[in-house]
């Protein structure tokens, strides 16, 4: 009889205990995209190409958008178009009722945006009547894997400007933070995949005049140029492709070079749009642990 119920009590706590970690049907899942930004409204539409990719893998779940840049969401705001932070955008989502929540970052190396954005996230975790779970997905580049796809991505989307033998720039960013170190790291996959590819940064190293030497070296005569980031946007419209004196085009064009543009950024390409995607399922992935 001591037995018999002893074996009652174990099942019951047996049954609590799977009951306790049974998921919830309360529990509602969704995603959270965040990028930089950009007030350039044909870049924003671009943007739409990232949602439509991650709706088409995950037609069930909710997605949400926010904004890193608070200068970028400023000068919105002023335009009439309210974008939330992402800290504004998880508070909402919480008071949806989602608790869990897949951020996935749009940017393109872990710099200064993504570490903001990663106590962001931490913060969110485990908010009392909000999101339970919470995981963030990594930048495009992360890992060894993400820059042997990107390069093997653009050496496919650039396919026929290689074959002709036209040298392609690339604009990337560049940052005083440390993860800077991507840029030139990239130009080294680059430089074992094709001799056509290179990468220089606006704000970081390598410089255009860096690239320019390299340029010189191999007696190039034609330069595509085109941006190494999420969209076309301010970056791409003025410091790449502006008719002053000091954007790329026109410093290109004072070398001797004959400039062509491309203006499309990643976002416009489902082969790169793959890889975030593919970052995307890993933190959703997370969020079942
Ligand atoms: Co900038």
């Amino acid at each position: 009889m001591k037995h018999k119920l002893l074996l009652i009590i174990g099942i019951l706590i047996f049954n609590m205990n799977v009951f306790a970690y049974t998921k919830n049907s309360c529990d509602k899942k969704g995603i959270l995209l965040v990028t930089f930004g950009t007030t350039y409204l044909s870049a924003q539409k671009t943007f739409k190409n990232i949602e439509d990719e991650v709706k088409n893998k995950y037609p069930e779940l909710d997605i949400r958008w926010a904004y890193t840049s608070k200068i970028i969401r400023k000068k919105l705001r002023q335009q009439g178009q309210k974008i939330n932070s992402p800290a504004e955008a998880l508070a909402l989502m919480g008071e949806e009722g989602f608790t869990h929540v897949a951020v996935q970052s749009l940017h393109i190396i872990p710099g200064a945006e993504y570490d903001a954005l990663e106590k962001t996230v931490l913060a969110f975790e485990n908010m009392p009547k909000g999101i339970k779970r919470i995981e963030l997905g990594k930048p495009l580049l992360y890992k060894h894997d993400d820059i042997e796809k990107i390069v093997s991505a653009l050496n496919t989307i650039f396919h026929k400007q290689i074959v002709k033998n036209e040298t392609i720039v690339f604009m990337g960013h560049g940052t005083h933070h440390n993860a800077n170190i991507y840029y030139p790291g990239v130009q080294y996959y680059f430089s074992a995949s094709s001799e056509n590819l290179f990468l220089g940064t606006v704000e970081g190293y390598p410089t255009i005049n860096d690239v320019i030497k390299l340029l010189k070296a191999k007696s190039v005569k034609t330069v595509v140029l085109t941006p190494f980031m999420s969209v076309a946007g301010d970056h791409a419209q003025n410091d790449m492709a502006g008719k002053d004196a000091n954007s790329w085009k026109s410093i290109l064009i004072k070398n001797g070079f004959s400039v062509k543009i491309i203006m499309k950024g990643f976002a416009e390409y489902n082969q790169v749009v793959d890889i975030w995607i593919n970052h995307l399922q890993n933190a959703l992935n997370k969020l079942e642990n």
